[in-house]
């Protein structure tokens, strides 16, 4: 009978989704019960071959050293595992310190001098390289290492059984976050699939009645079935906890995306074409203002149109380069341009090029270019002690002549901001139009004279409302 079947439709499905959430359960759990076991190779060896060497004891200040290298350092290493860096347990061991200190202010510096240790590391993580911080003082460095090494024998301990145990306590920390968020998924999925067998069903009973099919009311065999379910869901309390529940597991999901995502300092996306600033900028010495001008004009420092890049490419196309990159890259120019090199034509259909941003401030927070670049300028190089030559721009965007691909040097918190206006003190250069203005304005309300207008205080410079 077609009574029947529906019935026993609705309980298959319902059977379907019981069994489907206990696969479910059962994968999730059984995935990450297994992920820390798989070998930890790297690290591993790295650790077990501290433990051979032994603990070095080195006499620097431990807690100095975890701010440090909190601030500095994490957003690549960990101790005990790889992240963007190697694992940092047992590194006194692998070097001397020297080696560390210099590693530490100035890394390109010794893979470009060929030190053979530096070459092989550089070599080993593709060549991603880790920015130098000449700002740390030689007793900074020690009180990093320092607290490398308490970790270190810190992760010894425990680890003994089983090296890498840290890593394993580690990756649960996060996969235990995942695990309730897939558990929450799988519930919800059970029930959206409970609901749709309810409307299924009273759909089903809705066409057998319109064809004249008798039907009872509510059947006894589904009743037992879901009777009990269904009188929870009519249960306020635990609609009341299921709510909680799912509130509490989505906040901790969403901490967890947002603890990862909110670091940007360091972030460096793969652009559509891999432009080289340090040739372009280093090696070439091409100047930041032939591409970047309205850095001194400004709010916005541009980004160039690649017809700047033309200027050059259309004769460097890269062929016969020692980079085995450059011309498959330069060519990405010409697609984009719709350009043919043999020609020297352009197409109708060009496709332009979408560069990825790397600095992004949220859109609440006003920043300036010129205002630091242009009227700032004396104050900020006096402030963060820049060389003569470097551009201003290294003080918040580091050096990026030496960089292959651009990367977010500072943090772009507002505590950065607030920082660096705390720390830095004003200078009055020669001919700097903003302050004489500013100073010709007070000294005029200082005598009492004729009104200063807002305009006088640069209250009609179009930065001072625009964004
Ligand atoms: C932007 C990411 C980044 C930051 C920040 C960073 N590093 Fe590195 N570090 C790396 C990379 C990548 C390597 C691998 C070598 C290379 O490719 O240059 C490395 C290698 C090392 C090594 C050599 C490890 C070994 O096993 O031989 C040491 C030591 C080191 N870093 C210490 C530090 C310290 C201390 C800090 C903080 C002051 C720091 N790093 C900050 C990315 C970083
Ligand atoms: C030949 C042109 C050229 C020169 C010279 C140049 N840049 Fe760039 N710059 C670019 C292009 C193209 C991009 C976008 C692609 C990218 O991010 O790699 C860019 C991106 C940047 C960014 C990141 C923008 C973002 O998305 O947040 C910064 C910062 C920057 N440049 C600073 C500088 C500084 C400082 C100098 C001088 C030392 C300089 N550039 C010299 C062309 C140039
Ligand atoms: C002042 C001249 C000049 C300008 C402007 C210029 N370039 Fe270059 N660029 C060069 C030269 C020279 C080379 C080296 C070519 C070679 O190795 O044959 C080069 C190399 C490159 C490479 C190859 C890098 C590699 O993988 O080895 C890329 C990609 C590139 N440029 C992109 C750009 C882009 C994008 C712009 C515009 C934002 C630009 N260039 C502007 C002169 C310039
Ligand atoms: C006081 C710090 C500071 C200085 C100095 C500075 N920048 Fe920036 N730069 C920033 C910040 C902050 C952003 C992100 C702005 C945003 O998202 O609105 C940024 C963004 C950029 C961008 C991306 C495009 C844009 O305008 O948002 C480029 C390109 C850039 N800077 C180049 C430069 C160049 C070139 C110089 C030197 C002439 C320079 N910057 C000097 C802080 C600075
Ligand atoms: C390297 C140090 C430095 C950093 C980093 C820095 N500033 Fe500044 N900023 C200055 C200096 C110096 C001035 C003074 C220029 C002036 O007299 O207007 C200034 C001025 C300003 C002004 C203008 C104040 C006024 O009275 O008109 C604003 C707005 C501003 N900064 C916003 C920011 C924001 C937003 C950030 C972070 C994204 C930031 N700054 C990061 C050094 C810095
Ligand atoms: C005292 C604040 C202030 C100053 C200074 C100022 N503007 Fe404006 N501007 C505004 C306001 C407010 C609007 C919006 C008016 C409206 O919507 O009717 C505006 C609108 C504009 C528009 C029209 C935008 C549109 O989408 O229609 C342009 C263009 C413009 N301003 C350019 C400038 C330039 C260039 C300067 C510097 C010479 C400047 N402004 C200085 C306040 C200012």
């Amino acid at each position: 009978m077609s009574h029947n079947s529906s019935i026993c439709f609705t309980r298959r499905l319902s059977g379907f989704a019981f069994s489907f959430f206990l696969l479910f359960t059962f994968f999730t759990y059984s995935a990450t019960a297994q992920e820390p076991q798989a070998p930890a190779s790297d690290t591993a060896a790295a650790m077990q071959d501290t433990v051979a060497t032994g603990g070095a004891s080195i006499a620097g200040d431990i807690a100095n050293g975890e701010t440090l290298f909190s601030s500095y350092c994490a957003a690549c290493h960990a101790l005990d595992r790889k992240i963007t860096g190697p694992a940092l347990a047992g590194v006194n061991q692998r070097h001397d310190q020297q080696w560390l200190i210099n590693w530490i202010h100035d890394s390109p510096g010794m893979v470009a001098s060929g030190d053979p240790a530096a070459v092989a590391i550089f070599e080993e993580y593709n060549q991603s390289p880790m920015p130098p911080f000449p700002q740390l003082s030689e007793g900074e460095v020690i009180d990093i290492l320092s607290y490398i090494e308490a970790e270190t024998q810190a992760l010894q301990q425990p680890a003994a059984p089983a090296a890498g145990g840290a890593e394993q306590a580690e990756d649960k920390g996060t996969s235990g976050i995942t695990v309730i968020g897939l558990l929450v998924l799988a519930a919800l999925l059970f029930l959206v699939t409970l609901v749709l067998n309810r409307t299924i069903g009273s759909l089903k009973r809705v066409i057998l009645k319109n064809q004249g099919v008798e039907v009872a009311p509510e059947v006894t065999a589904k009743k037992d079935y879901m009777g009990g379910l269904k009188k929870l869901a009519r249960n306020k309390k635990f609609i009341a906890v299921s709510i909680l529940v799912v509130l509490m597991a989505g906040s901790a999901l969403s901490w967890n995306v947002m603890w990862n995502v909110g670091v940007e300092q360091y972030y460096q996306p793969t652009q559509p074409i891999r432009f080289p600033h340090d040739l372009h900028a280093g090696a070439m010495e091409i100047d930041c203002r032939y591409c970047h001008g309205g850095a001194w004009k400004s709010k916005n420092a541009t980004i160039p149109s690649l017809s700047t890049c033309m200027n050059c490419h259309n004769v460097a196309n890269g062929q016969g380069s020692d980079s085995p990159t450059a011309e498959a890259e330069i060519a990405k120019i010409y697609k984009a341009l719709d350009y043919d090199p043999a020609t020297g034509e352009y197409g109708d259909n060009p496709e332009g090029v979408e560069w990825i941003r790397v600095h992004n401030l949220p859109d609440f927070a006003y920043f300036n270019h010129s205002q630091h670049v242009t009227v700032a300028e004396a104050s900020i190089r006096e402030a963060k002690g820049l060389k003569a030559d470097d551009p201003v721009c290294y003080a918040c965007h580091g050096p990026v002549a030496e960089m292959e691909e651009i990367y977010q040097f500072s943090p772009l918190t507002m505590k950065w901001c607030v920082d660096c206006h705390r720390e830095t003190e004003v200078i009055h250069a020669e001919d700097n139009a903003y302050y004489d203005k500013i100073l010709a304005a007070h000294e005029q309300m200082k005598k009492g004279g004729e009104g200063i207008s807002v305009a006088d205080l640069g209250g009609i410079e179009c930065a001072r409302c625009h964004y």
